[in-house]
């Protein structure tokens, strides 16, 4: 049977233990409360728990089957479904409000960050995190192949939060100060190339979506062009991955 969190998994997730705790440490999460803002199936969310205490966590996502996941795999954290643009917390309860890989998927970033800014306490960290997809290998190789096979740009080009200064922007749109942006580079470890494929066909994202329109000759192209990009397709590897970060502060 599908399961999404699987799925997400074998596309994303394996870069989540890179990228959460330097994300984390960007944000300047020690201690206090903290709300994961898109969490997904919990990458993020895990290592916020570990840091501060499940009990000091919230999360939230409008994926049903990513909010069990995030709560079977973060047990006494509050995991809520519902979206960035309409928080259904009050204002100023936390200590930060974090949101990786999760912006460029709003429909309304910019209002979904004014509210991440209103929940968090004065003082507190808003921060964000976002693939830059050209760095983001685990992404670009498939899309290099089907630009090579199939002529096509890829379909995510157009995600808020992947060009630089995106998330900076947003931060200062939403009054936030103090605002720092860098990036965070995270690793992903392949057992070959049928596991960097099985993210491919996972069903997870625009690369799932637009997988479901090709027929099997053009997957099977694109496929042995993923292949012909590796060094050494049947050994393990790593990818990296290359994440814009930034980070603002609620006015005091
Ligand atoms: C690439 S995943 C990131 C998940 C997780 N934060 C991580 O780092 O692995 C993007 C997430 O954004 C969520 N999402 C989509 N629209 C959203 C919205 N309007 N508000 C909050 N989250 C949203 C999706 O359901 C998905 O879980």
């Amino acid at each position: 049977m599908f399961h999404a969190a699987d799925g997400y998994d074998r596309l994303i997730g394996r870069f989540l233990p890179s990228l959460a705790p330097a994300f984390a440490d960007f944000a300047g999460v020690r201690t206090g409360s903290a709300l994961d803002v898109g969490c997904g199936p919990g990458g993020l969310t895990i290592e916020l728990a570990r840091r501060i205490g499940a009990a000091n966590v919230a999360a939230i996502d409008p994926s049903p089957p990513f909010v069990a996941a995030c709560r079977e795999r973060v047990p006494g954290a509050e995991v809520v479904e519902g979206v960035a643009e309409t928080l259904p917390f009050p204002d100023g309860v936390f200590d930060a409000a974090l949101s990786s890989l999760a912006v460029g998927f709003m429909s309304d970033a910019q209002q979904g960050v004014r509210e991440m800014a209103r929940v968090t306490r004065a003082e507190g960290a808003v921060a964000l995190c976002f693939w830059d997809h050209a760095r983001m290998q685990g992404l670009a190789h498939f899309w290099k192949a089907v630009h090579r096979v199939l002529g096509v740009t890829p379909v995510d080009d157009q995600l808020m939060g992947r060009r630089e200064g995106e998330l900076a922007s947003l931060l200062d749109g939403a009054g936030l100060v103090d605002i720092h942006a860098s990036e965070i580079t995270a690793t992903a470890r392949y057992e070959d190339v049928d596991d960097l494929w099985s993210g491919y066909t996972a069903r997870i994202g625009p690369i799932g979506q637009y997988v479901q329109t090709l027929t099997a000759e053009q997957l099977d192209a694109v496929r042995a062009a993923v292949r012909e990009d590796l060094d050494e397709p049947d050994r393990p590897f790593t990818l990296t991955a290359v994440a814009w970060a930034a980070r603002g502060a609620v006015p005091a």
